[in-house]
């Protein structure tokens, strides 16, 4: 969000009260968001409340200040418009140009992100169904509005979107759209392997970073599908999230969506082992020491390596805390993957559960070790490396059909 212009359009809903909260974590996020009210909007929230949120004025006049729609609309890199009645749909729709809010669509050429909030007949009207479809006929993105409890008191669909799945349709229309077409399988967080009915074998992954890695290429036009363990964290929008529990649940899920995907990543931290057998009653607490048998869990990504359809991307990472190059090379080779990001998990801004992360990127011939960055951060530049990879394989295989 750094540094983009966002105009923001807050239209006359009770749930524009909501839209100061977006303003606010937009600017939080470094965006700079000016906020463009309809008259009926600033009978819910004042501008001044917009304006100290945002940190620049916040406007309603078509007539107040010269050129104010061209000048807000020609420097904007997006526009957000939450929440949208059915009245500046139908505007929007139409082309009009009465207010300072539709003036400024009219003359942007910034994409477009509509965030629906109405009663649920009025949505479901074929009018405003209609100016919808017209809408996105002229390109704009629509956030489907949720469905629970109305302001009116009504149960049905009609409620304002949440902020997380509006901010990931946002930063998907700022981002470059060059992972359309790939379908992108990633694993993410720990797995858990049960001893008895109380206890399990884990390890500390949050599964961060293999949802800050579906999140980018999702955002960068991506077909998702995220299998993960069990982790704290929201399903992120917009994609296929497949919950598992342990190393053989995640293998199956891997082995029945692995063929359909041209990039696969293992971020998860599989658990290498499992209780050679559950106990279905409690293990009793003894005096004596106890002695637990383990099982070898299969290695998901060496059978993969082993036998992937051709032209598939392989990405694994390695959670090292010693020789992190050469385990790294090493486990390049074993487990037949074209790129293994490693990341050291004995530091406290990397590996598990820090919101950033240190990494080497390692492939057959190469070897680079980037910055410290946040985990998104990281993620886009694995994505980067493996769209070099695959550009360089298409290269290598046009040179070798001429
Ligand atoms: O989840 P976070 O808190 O954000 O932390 C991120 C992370 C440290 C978990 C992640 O970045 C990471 O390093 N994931 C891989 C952890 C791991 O299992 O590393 P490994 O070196 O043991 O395994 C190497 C590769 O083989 C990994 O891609 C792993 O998914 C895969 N593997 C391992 C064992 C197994 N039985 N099956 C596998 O597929």
């Amino acid at each position: 969000m750094r540094d983009k212009k966002i105009l923001f359009g807050v239209c006359g809903s009770i749930a524009a009260f909501k839209a100061a909260g977006w303003v606010s974590s937009l600017a939080q996020e470094g965006a700079q968001v000016h906020v463009v009210m309809t008259a009926a909007a600033t009978r819910f929230v004042t501008p001044l409340t917009f304006s100290a949120l945002s940190g620049n004025p916040a406007h309603s006049e078509l007539f107040a200040a010269g050129m104010e729609h061209i000048a807000l609309s020609a420097a904007a890199d997006a526009v957000l418009i939450a929440p949208a009645t059915a009245q500046t749909i139908a505007r929007l729709a139409h082309g009009l140009a009465d207010d300072l809010l539709a003036a400024s669509v009219l003359a942007c050429a910034a994409p477009v992100l509509i965030c629906p909030a109405m009663n649920c007949r009025m949505l479901a009207h074929p009018a405003t169904q209609r100016n919808l479809a017209v809408l996105r006929e002229y390109g704009c993105r629509i956030v489907e509005p949720d469905s629970g409890r109305l302001a009116c008191g009504e149960e049905g669909t009609g409620r304002l979107a949440e902020w997380d799945t509006v901010r990931e349709a946002l930063l998907g229309l700022l981002a470059k759209q060059d992972m359309a077409g790939e379908r992108v399988l990633i694993t993410a967080g720990p797995t858990q392997e049960p001893l008895d009915p109380a206890r399990f074998l884990s390890n500390r992954s949050s599964g961060k970073m293999g949802y800050a890695l579906a999140r980018t290429a999702r955002r960068r036009g991506a077909e998702v599908t995220l299998i993960s363990g069990p982790v704290a964290l929201a399903p992120p929008p917009d994609m296929n999230v497949i919950p598992v529990r342990t190393a053989l649940e995640m293998a199956e899920a891997v082995s029945r969506h692995a063929t359909a995907a041209s990039i696969v990543v293992k971020a998860a931290a599989v658990a290498d082992f499992r209780a050679a057998a559950f106990s279905a009653q409690k293990i009793k607490k003894t005096a004596a020491d106890l002695l637990l048998a383990l099982a070898a869990n299969p290695d998901i990504l060496a059978a993969l390596g082993s036998k992937r359809r051709s032209g598939q991307l392989l990405i694994g990472f390695a959670a090292e805390s010693s020789s992190h190059e050469a385990e790294g090379r090493r486990k390049l080779l074993a487990k037949n993957a074209d790129l293994i990001v490693v990341n050291d998990i004995l530091g406290s801004s990397t590996g598990f559960e820090a919101d950033t992360n240190q990494v080497t990127l390692i492939t057959r011939n190469s070897s680079e070790t980037l910055e410290l960055l946040s985990k998104e951060e990281t993620a886009d530049r694995i994505w980067d490396k493996a769209l070099c990879l695959l550009q360089d394989r298409a290269a290598v295989g046009a040179e070798n059909r001429a």
